[in-house]
């Protein structure tokens, strides 16, 4: 796992059937002994997952999904997926505590509740974090990933499934990314936090903005073990390309 260097891609509310041709180019890249240390995982929305299963099936690219309800089992839920459904798909991941979903009312209660409920259902989890512009420009956003951090893995005992991805979410969609400077040290003060709970060194990404243009300042980051990527990542050849630059 230490080796690894992880490219999430997360399609949010986008894609067709008509999208899973493209993907064929990134099937290739993946069989290459150059991007051996790649771990690409697909994040579709729910109602492409078991296309996207079948189109990797003999492929070492992974698949998840980008939400999971906080009752791990079946219930009366309408509109909801649990762990339990994601792992009967076939995924191996779930992503927890998007800031799309914080901002649509999802609690650090309610993500600790989702990732006991990944963790039992044996699913690699993606936990997102990450401070808002109005937090950062009060200079809060250490106190911030802290309560994140510690309210969303209250209680959890194991973490070897767990990697977080550190999104600032003023960086999401805009175009803009962190200077190095503040990125390099939020991810230390991350690890900190962290360190404190778990012996663990869990894997780091980065995620908001991240293009085939920018990747090249941000792999070069201090303790960056990979990237979550929305929009470029929907775009195949941008994709790629992300990937060839970080690898090379
Ligand atoms: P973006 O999205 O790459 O389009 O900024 C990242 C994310 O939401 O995870």
């Amino acid at each position: 796992m230490t080796n690894n260097i992880y490219f999430i891609a997360n399609w949010k509310m986008y894609g067709s059937t008509s999208s899973l041709n493209s993907l064929n180019k990134v099937i290739n890249l993946s069989k290459l002994k150059k991007y051996k240390k790649a771990k690409i995982i697909y994040f579709p929305p729910f109602t492409l997952i078991h296309n996207f299963i079948n189109k990797f099936k003999n492929s070492k690219i992974s698949i998840g999904g980008q939400n999971c309800h906080v009752v791990e089992d079946y219930g009366s839920f309408t509109g909801s997926i649990s762990s339990k459904m994601l792992k009967e798909l076939g995924c191996k991941y779930v992503i927890i505590g998007h800031s799309e979903n914080r901002i649509a009312g999802e609690t650090d209660l309610d993500i600790n509740k989702k990732i006991h409920s990944a963790i039992n259902k044996n699913l690699k989890i993606v936990f997102c974090i990450g401070e808002t512009l109005n937090e950062k420009r009060k200079q809060i956003t250490f106190s911030v990933l802290k309560r994140q951090i510690n309210k969303g893995l209250k209680n959890i005992k194991n973490y070897k499934n767990i990697l977080i991805a550190y999104e600032p979410v003023w960086s999401i969609g805009t175009g803009v990314i962190p200077n190095g400077k503040e990125l390099e040290l939020n991810i230390f003060k991350i690890k900190k936090i962290i360190s404190k709970k778990t012996k663990k060194k869990l894997p780091i990404l980065y995620g908001g903005s991240v293009n085939n243009k920018n990747v090249k300042s941000l792999k070069n980051i201090t303790g960056i073990k990979g990237f979550l990527i929305g929009s470029a990542s929907q775009n195949s050849k941008k994709f790629i390309d992300i990937i060839k630059k970080t690898i090379n």
